[in-house]
């Protein structure tokens, strides 16, 4: 007789389990040889059982496992709508986007020329969207140590044209909310928290992603879960949810989920912006839109990681603080990281600032690091301004950027991820020691 479907789908899931194991057993660290990464994915069969369990669905485009993410994430955060987009990157945009929704009522509306606060030590399309959209970001400068905007020149750059704040909680530290939040409420401004790298961080006990009007999240491996490529926009807005939405979908005015039809009952009677009445409400765009949507098979990985996350966030707090106890020994060389009061981040990395005058740059070591197959990373674009891509962008500077060059020059970052260990963490002291007995 002829296996049923279910029988089949257990067959293969059985398989996979079976081929997980060959195809990934566990590895032995062998010191200077096995690469020490900053970071990379943590799976097991689960993740690829439910990959071929979605492929097997052949539905392909957004479906079951999309929404159930969604809504699993928006439960995380306590929000009432989470949407699923292929990157941060595209989150970013999107969120920055939806402040544009003719939705909104002119005046909270943002325009070209409105000013939004911003960095430049950061990701680039944290800033890109803003630029993207022809509104002139303000840079103000950060703090090395916590690697956030400092809150007292922050308040100084607020000015009659600023609209709005978009920002990153640095590798997951979270900023001061107290104070943004304050400007927020004083000055009537949009608040975007870049929660990118910095899923699970806390600040006064309250996940950040839920104090600003939208947030947005990266699935990307390195990140705190991932699905390969991936990301969420979060909001408990409704107009913003409806905005959000539709710029990731085409534009498109419809909210009928993939496959269905007539989801609002009136898709043959509306009349939208000069159509003739009752033109199909699924050819309808009410916003200048993308097509930012994931697959099903990424959201089914996503599924099976977001159940791993609390532990991701432990072991992330762990590697934290074995990194921390060996680099207490060399405060004099280095700067290193802390988190402000109130703030509990779930760390993306460990940040280290090489102090000037101690004998050796930033690059010596990393370099240094990379010849014992140990991996840095620095803080991203360093000074973006200083990028090619932004030489000549319209812009307004809230002060010099000082301690964003000093960044650019002697930052540098190892990783947290869970797949580092202690046993990892104790070979790169020995490594870093080696390096500071020959420089000193
Ligand atoms: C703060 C921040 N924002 C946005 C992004 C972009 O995310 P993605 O790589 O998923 O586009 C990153 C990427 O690492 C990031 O660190």
């Amino acid at each position: 007789m002829a296996k049923s479907e279910s029988e089949l789908r257990s067959e293969i899931s059985r398989l996979v389990k079976e081929l997980y194991t060959v195809r990934f057993p566990s590895d032995s660290f062998v010191p200077g040889a096995t690469a020490i990464r900053y970071a990379g994915r943590i799976f097991d069969e689960k993740e690829m059982q439910a990959l071929v369990d979605s492929s097997l669905d052949f539905w392909l485009t957004a479906g079951r496992y999309s929404e159930i993410f969604e809504s699993e994430l928006a439960d995380r955060f306590g929000l009432e709508y989470a949407f699923l987009v292929n990157s941060g990157s595209s989150a970013n945009l999107i969120a920055f986007s939806a402040l544009t929704s003719p939705l909104l009522p002119e005046v909270k509306r943002l325009h070209s020329g409105d000013e939004v606060i911003s960095v430049a030590a950061g990701f680039p399309t944290t800033l890109n969207p803003i630029i993207q959209h022809g509104m002139v970001p303000v840079f103000v400068d950060v703090e090395v140590g916590t690697y956030n905007i400092n809150p007292e020149k922050l308040k100084k750059a607020i000015g009659p044209k600023t609209k709005a704040i978009f920002l990153a909680h640095t590798l997951g530290n979270p900023y001061n909310l107290d104070v943004v939040m304050e400007l927020v409420r004083k000055y009537d401004l949009w608040l975007i928290e870049d929660c990118c790298d910095a899923l699970g961080s806390t600040y006064n006990g309250k996940m950040v992603g839920t104090f600003g009007h939208i947030a947005t999240c990266s699935f990307y491996p390195a990140h705190h879960i991932t699905m390969g490529e991936g990301g969420a926009v979060l909001t408990d807005d409704d107009l913003l949810a409806r905005a959000i939405r539709s710029i990731r979908d085409w534009g498109r005015d419809c909210y009928c989920a993939g496959g269905e039809n007539n989801t609002c009952g009136k898709r043959f009677s509306g009349q939208y912006g000069t159509l003739p009445k009752g033109y199909d409400h699924k050819y309808v765009y009410s916003h200048i839109g993308y097509n930012l949507k994931v697959t099903d098979m990424q959201a089914a990985i996503g599924v099976e990681q977001l159940k791993k996350l609390d532990d991701f966030i432990k072991r992330r707090k762990e590697n934290f603080s074995l990194w921390m106890k060996g680099f207490r020994q060399w405060e004099d060389i280095f700067v290193l990281p802390y988190a402000i009061d109130g703030a509990d981040p779930a760390w993306f990395a460990f940040p280290v600032t090489v102090k000037e005058g101690g004998g050796f740059s930033r690059t010596e070591l990393t370099n240094f690091l990379a010849q014992h197959r140990i991996e840095t990373r620095n803080l991203f674009g360093g000074n973006l301004l200083r990028q090619p891509a932004y030489l000549n962008i319209q812009k307004r500077m809230a002060g010099s950027l000082e301690e964003t060059d000093r960044i650019m020059n002697n930052t540098f970052f190892l990783g947290t991820y869970p797949g580092l260990t202690e046993e990892k963490i104790a070979y790169s002291f020995k490594v870093i020691q080696n390096f500071l007995e020959i420089k000193r």
